[in-house]
């Protein structure tokens, strides 16, 4: 069996026809500076470049938010897709036939679902568009949206339908396009009874057609438009091209506003993210009646970091926000909340005051901690003992959550004068509940969100690993060497370990180390750390001297670092009158000769 396959040939085939200079300067403006390019980064908001490519080496890195690859991993990041994407992407860019790949029968029939399933999607968006627009049948749906102020353009920009209050209009019509009542009934659009009679599943709604973040219609929310006693809204099921988790009502709308704008407004209702693109307040997208997602904020954290909640005023609503704060704020988002001080909610809002008294909302937006605070005081009643007692269990995880000291500070301050609680208990109860929790946190930290801005502190180990990393990249033999002198796990940056781990095993089965495979094999976090390692600058003379005081430096860390274990156990063996401390004092010795040694 050959090793490399017609799809690793094709892939290499289009990194080696791709200059990531001219890629990416198509997107970034970039200046040269030595070998490398400097651009303001287009995956973060940044006024001074600190973003770089180094073209030699086919390599791009922010050192701001640390994203970081190769031009295929750049243009997924930019143009929003999958990594493969972006290869099948360039191969259309340069006019290289993409090879004919044979999946299995799995593979073919899922795909084969997606696609039917996106078809009659489409089509039924422009079944229910047209019937609003173009029918007799429309008119209660044209009187609905013009009672809430809903004119022609939205309803051409959401391509708003509505669904004839006939019990099988859609079913015909689209049985006599020839599209089979098995299709009709997988994609939820249908009811097929027991008896074999067919119903529309839409019936006398105004219809909200539901698209993925590339506009492609995947399900659809039909509206009552009278007072009836059927739920307001019905949706369509779950479908493999229909995932509530993931999708975002409005996303393929507002992703370009969001990313201009740096900040993304979520609402709950369909109806209230429609408002706010009707009245220029295009950045706002909606969760779908579900709670927000983690899924869900991942998809707007690839524009911005920067998420503003802007739920109903009433209790539901605002539980929903706290929730939804929790979840994204975990992720690394930064977030806010908009309070609407009268009316329901954003559409009752911007209809009743306009878009400029909606901007003003969202200039006095709240940040997490002062809305949470409100929240818990708002919800327990401070003149009890209970109450207050409440107040604090809920507050104090929230103020372990504020990493800083000063805004920490001020909160404790203000929690104790509200509630009549001493500051100092305050204090010592969040010590406690902060040592339980440093250990947990620091191994996640950062992972999570490659596009938070985190300032790397670059210590000299660190970038002793990196300039080890990049040379035994580019130079056989150096690998087993390094490895010899400092094993891969002693590495003290966790990510250096799974660079080096992988590049050992690609070493032992005689496989090249390539960015394409490394991209595949490595978490996220380590390819951006790879690109880091691999666009790090390193003096360009006297290259033996500098590798070898990067491993000397490294093999210290690991040698003392080895050191004060075996001293820590031999002193604990020792008090407890175990003999076997000697053992461990003779390695102690061993470690402190190689230490001098060095
Ligand atoms: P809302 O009742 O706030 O929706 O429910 P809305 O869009 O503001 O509706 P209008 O203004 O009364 O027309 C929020 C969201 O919850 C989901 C929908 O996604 C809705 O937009 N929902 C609500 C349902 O799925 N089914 C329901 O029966 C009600
Ligand atoms: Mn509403």
């Amino acid at each position: 069996m050959s090793t490399t396959s017609v799809h690793d040939d094709f892939v290499e085939r289009v990194r080696s026809s791709s200059d990531i200079l001219a890629v990416i300067s198509s997107y970034v403006h970039l200046k040269k500076k030595g070998n490398r390019y400097w651009g303001c980064c287009p995956f973060h908001n940044e006024k001074t470049p600190s973003f770089s490519v180094v073209p030699h080496q086919g390599f791009f890195y922010c050192f701001g938010c640390h994203a970081g690859g190769n031009v295929f991993k750049f243009l997924s990041l930019i143009e929003n897709v999958s990594y493969y994407e972006a290869i099948k992407l360039q191969a259309q860019r340069l006019n290289i036939p993409i090879p004919t790949y044979r999946k299995n029968a799995r593979e073919v029939a899922e795909e084969q679902e997606r696609n039917d399933l996106l078809k009659i999607h489409e089509l039924a968006g422009s079944f229910f568009h047209n019937c609003l627009t173009k029918t007799g049948l429309g008119a209660p749906g044209r009187d609905y949206f013009s009672t809430r102020q809903i004119n022609s353009n939205i309803i051409e920009q959401f391509k708003l339908g509505y669904a004839p209050n006939l019990w099988d209009k859609l079913y015909t019509s689209f049985r006599k396009r020839g599209i089979s009542s098995e299709l009709l009934a997988r994609s939820g659009l249908v009811t097929i009874k027991d008896t074999g009679k067919a119903y529309d599943r839409f019936r006398n709604r105004v219809i909200i057609p539901i698209a993925d973040e590339h506009g492609h219609i995947v399900g659809f929310g039909g509206r009552i438009i009278n007072n009836s006693d059927s739920p307001k809204y019905l949706n369509s099921p779950e479908t493999v091209i229909f995932n509530k988790r993931y999708l975002l009502f409005g996303l393929n709308l507002a992703q370009k506003a969001i990313k201009e704008k740096d900040f993304a407004i979520v609402v709950e209702g369909y109806m209230d993210a429609i408002s706010l693109h009707s009245y220029g307040i295009t950045n706002a997208v909606a969760s779908l009646g579900t709670a927000f997602t983690l899924q869900q904020c991942r998809k707007i954290m690839r524009f911005t970091p920067n998420i503003y909640f802007c739920y109903d005023s009433d209790s539901a609503g605002q539980a929903a926000t706290m929730r939804a704060l929790a979840i994204a704020s975990s992720n690394g988002a930064n977030v806010r909340v908009i309070s609407i001080p009268d009316g329901k909610d954003p559409d009752e809002f911007v209809k009743k005051h306009g878009a400029e008294a909606f901007y003003a909302l969202i200039d006095k937006a709240l940040p997490l901690m002062e809305f949470q605070l409100r929240y818990v005081l708002k919800n327990v009643d401070a003149n009890t003992l209970e109450g207050k007692l409440s107040a604090v269990n809920q507050l104090m995880p929230l103020l372990a959550n504020i990493s800083n000291a000063v805004e920490r500070n001020e909160y404790i301050i203000r929690i104790s004068n509200v509630l009549g609680v001493d500051e100092g208990v305050i204090r010592s109860d969040l010590q406690r509940q902060n040592s339980a929790k440093a250990y947990t946190d620091t191994n996640h930290a950062n992972l999570n969100n490659p596009r938070k801005i985190v300032p790397d502190k670059q210590d000299a180990l660190t970038r002793a690993g990196r300039c080890l990393i990049k040379k035994a990249w580019y130079e056989n033999g150096v690998l087993d060497y390094v490895l010899s002198v400092v094993p891969a796990q002693e590495f003290p940056n966790k990510l250096h370990c799974e660079i080096l781990t992988y590049m050992a095993q690609n070493h032992q089965a005689n496989r090249a180390c390539t960015d394409i495979d490394a991209a595949e094999k490595l978490s996220e976090a380590a390819y951006s750390e790879l690109s880091h390692c691999l666009v790090e600058e390193t003096p360009a003379d006297n290259d033996i001297q500098f590798t070898a005081d990067c491993l000397k430096l490294l093999r210290r860390h690991y040698l003392s670092t080895d050191y004060e274990k075996h001293r820590l156990l031999a002193d604990q063996l020792q008090r407890s009158g175990d003999s076997r401390f000697i053992d461990e004092l003779k390695i102690t010795q061993h470690l402190r000769t190689q230490l001098d040694n060095l």
